[in-house]
């Protein structure tokens, strides 16, 4: 039997939002998986057959099916990053993608609520495009360890060590940081966004290893921030070198927030988005996608053909996201994300100035 939207308040009935946020969220009471959900949810359980074992899709499928009617009640859009997982990625997204691709995606929704499956910058980014929006995240502590390691007094004491000097800010910061800074970028449109600005010297943060990348592509003069992503600096050019000795027809496609030896032994650098079009446009034998693990499962799922190498680095904030929560979170309408106007103004202008650049 389906449950509504109300009956399904009942069944969760628990502390929410701020205080099961204090408490800690309790688990989710298992959903039955009945042979009308098997049956609304076989076409679904298609796409990921190859990498979803039968014997855990009763533990997704509730969920799936539930959210997904959940979802077109509260006229909801569910916004995921390609790090979801791939019951997440391909059974209840609407729109997956890269950090800029969910942004631009952001302005064009018609819906009233947007969930943002994926770390809280993403969310906030999400609501600065849409103020009169409900946005909400599944789990508020989804965090980043980019956007943590700068705040907005950072900001302006960097500008007054250089005055004048323009400052591009990578979406992984808070809205905070966003609104003391000129211009946003993401890993795809880093160096455009840099030369955009027709300056000698760019201030880029908070990412290290991202302008260092970028300094590699262009003549402006990068001061970094010295922040870095968890995932993506425990990598080492020594274990990709093994795995290229171990098979010299391996490809290696990397995330720009490696470290710089790590990207020396890349064939490709770009965006997860750009990396997923190479995979599909190139259709390697072997590949090491050089990345958050989930990344290769989702593209997997869709190109059979290709054998993934998977030093498997999870990213924690992103896999707080789980069916269970999104579930929750469209059931109680929280958690919903604030931004204090004062700062949404300011921040919008940087985020809105980076989508506006003609690529
Ligand atoms: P992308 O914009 O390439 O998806 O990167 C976001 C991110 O957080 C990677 O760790
Ligand atoms: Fe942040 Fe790294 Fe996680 Fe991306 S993978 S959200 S940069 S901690």
């Amino acid at each position: 039997m389906t449950r509504t939207a109300a009956e399904l308040r009942g069944t969760l009935a628990r502390p929410r939002g701020e205080a099961a946020r204090r408490h800690g969220r309790l688990p989710m009471p298992p959903l039955a998986y009945t042979d009308e959900i098997a049956r609304a949810t076989a076409p679904l359980y298609a796409r990921v057959a190859t990498i979803i074992p039968p014997v855990e899709w009763p533990f997704h499928a509730p969920y799936v099916h539930a959210i997904n009617q959940l979802k077109a009640e509260r006229n909801a859009v569910i916004l995921a990053h390609n790090y979801m997982t791939p019951e997440i990625f391909h059974c209840v997204a609407d729109v997956v993608g890269d950090s800029l691709q969910l942004a631009i995606e952001a302005t064009k929704t018609d819906a009233e609520v947007i969930v943002q499956c994926g770390v809280h910058f993403m969310a906030e980014t999400s609501k600065l495009l849409n103020p009169d929006k409900t946005v909400l995240i599944p789990d508020m502590d989804a965090g980043c360890s980019l956007a943590a390691s700068i705040t907005g007094a950072d900001v302006r004491a960097l500008r007054e060590a250089y005055p004048g000097v323009p400052v591009v800010a990578y979406v992984n910061t808070s809205a905070d940081v966003k609104a003391e800074v000129d211009i946003c970028c993401t890993s795809s449109n880093a160096v455009q966004v840099v030369e955009s600005l027709g300056a000698p010297r760019v201030i880029f943060l908070p990412d290290e290893y991202l302008a260092k990348y970028v300094q590699t592509q262009t003549d402006v003069e990068i001061i970094a921030w010295k922040g870095h992503c968890e995932v993506h600096e425990r990598f080492t050019g020594a274990e990709l070198r093994a795995y290229r000795e171990a098979d010299p027809s391996i490809r290696i496609i990397a995330h720009p927030e490696c470290p710089p030896d790590v990207l020396a032994e890349a064939d490709f650098t770009g965006s997860t988005a750009r990396m997923i079009d190479w995979v599909k446009r190139e259709h390697p034998a072997r590949v090491v996608m050089v990345t958050e693990c989930s990344m290769a499962d989702n593209v997997a799922a869709e190109t059979p053909d290709v054998k993934f190498v998977r030093p498997c680095n999870l990213c924690p904030h992103m896999k707080r996201i789980t069916l269970p929560k999104i579930l929750d979170s469209l059931v109680s309408m929280t958690e919903e994300v604030v931004i204090d106007p004062a700062i949404a103004a300011r921040a919008r202008r940087s985020v809105e100035r980076m989508i506006n650049l003609k690529s």
